[in-house]
């Protein structure tokens, strides 16, 4: 036999010296859900809460130590009205966390991400007209909450609507607002997930009617995953993104061999809860299988990993 591939296997340093995929802590971005209330566990999520802005700080601290550099923040605010109008107001609960966030810890990148849904009483991503989501008049709205989070100190701006022409509108209200520096992480590439359904309970964000198909992507196509992100970096996005995951490396793929921008891909709530629900039941290890599934997205082209597990991720890959 001249050719016996299990020689690149035979010990651990030599496949350590072999291998071609690793995480580092840099790739690493943890959701994080923050209330105007009290810290609330969410229990679809198990060890995932919803954080108040007294308790932020300890949980920052947390995140500080395990060494991961950036966040990506969901606010959960107290009234939600029809227009969603919390997310643009400037004292709104992540408005606040935001600067909270900066003043104690300057260097951490801030995310915000970028929607109506969690703001508004129907639960939809946009404005309500006669049981649709009218497009072209939630533009604005987005723009607003871009604006209003970027001037509490966000370092990036993370629309996750679907609505098209979303990012050049952003993109020329931060311009305009003098906020030319503050990055678009735009979701390009996200499906109507079934995977999404534990985060509607963290975020208390289901639709109270219908869903959410006429905006996000359906999962039997692929071809409009690279429309989608080509226009948005048309429009202006400096970093694309997949999701969910896990089910749609196939499209990571794709889109990051096509466009010359940096991917992240969302491990989501659902895939998140899959691997916990399994972990707490001894049925998976726990450890092997996020390490593993996180390895995946990068082998598929990720760049950046946002993930629920990326604390545990952090210690974890420094006792591989
Ligand atoms: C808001 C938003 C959602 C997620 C990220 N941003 C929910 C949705 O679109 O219903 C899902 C994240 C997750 O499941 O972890 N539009």
């Amino acid at each position: 036999m001249i050719k016996r591939p299990r020689r690149l296997r035979a010990s651990k340093q030599i496949r350590d010296m072999v291998h071609e995929i690793s995480i580092d802590k840099t790739d690493l971005i943890y959701p994080m859900f923050i209330i105007d209330g009290d810290t609330e566990e969410i229990p679809s999520m198990p060890g995932i809460k919803r954080y108040s802005l007294d308790d932020l700080p300890s949980a920052l601290d947390e995140v500080a130590t395990s060494g991961v550099n950036a966040v990506l923040f969901f606010g959960i605010p107290k009234e939600k009205d029809e227009m969603g109008s919390q997310a643009y107001n400037d004292n709104g609960i992540v408005q606040r966390a935001i600067r909270l966030t900066k003043k104690l810890y300057p260097d951490l990148i801030v995310i915000a991400d970028i929607c109506l849904c969690e703001y508004t009483s129907h639960g939809h991503c946009g404005v309500i007209e006669n049981g649709r989501v009218v497009n072209d008049k939630t533009l604005p709205l987005l723009a607003k909450a871009s604006l209003s989070c970027a001037r509490a100190g966000a370092d990036i701006v993370a629309p996750s609507d679907m609505m098209d022409g979303r990012i050049g509108e952003i993109r020329n209200a931060l311009d305009d607002g003098g906020f030319e520096n503050i990055l678009i992480m735009a979701y390009s590439v996200k499906y109507s997930s079934a995977f999404y359904g534990p985060f509607r309970d963290a975020a208390n964000s289901a639709p109270s009617f219908g869903d959410r198909k006429s905006y996000q992507m359906d999962f039997r196509n692929k071809k409009e995953a690279i429309i989608e992100t080509q226009l948005d970096i048309d429009e202006g996005a400096d970093i694309i993104m997949v999701k969910p995951g896990l089910p749609y490396l196939d499209v990571a793929r794709t889109v990051n061999d096509m466009f010359s921008v940096p991917l992240a891909i969302y491990q989501v709530s659902g895939e998140y809860s899959m691997i916990k629900a399994a972990a707490l039941n001894g049925w998976i290890d726990e450890q092997a299988a996020v390490i593993e599934s996180l390895t995946a997205m990068k082998r598929a082209g990720a760049k950046m990993l946002i993930t629920y597990y990326a604390l545990d991720a952090a210690k974890w890959l420094e006792e591989l």
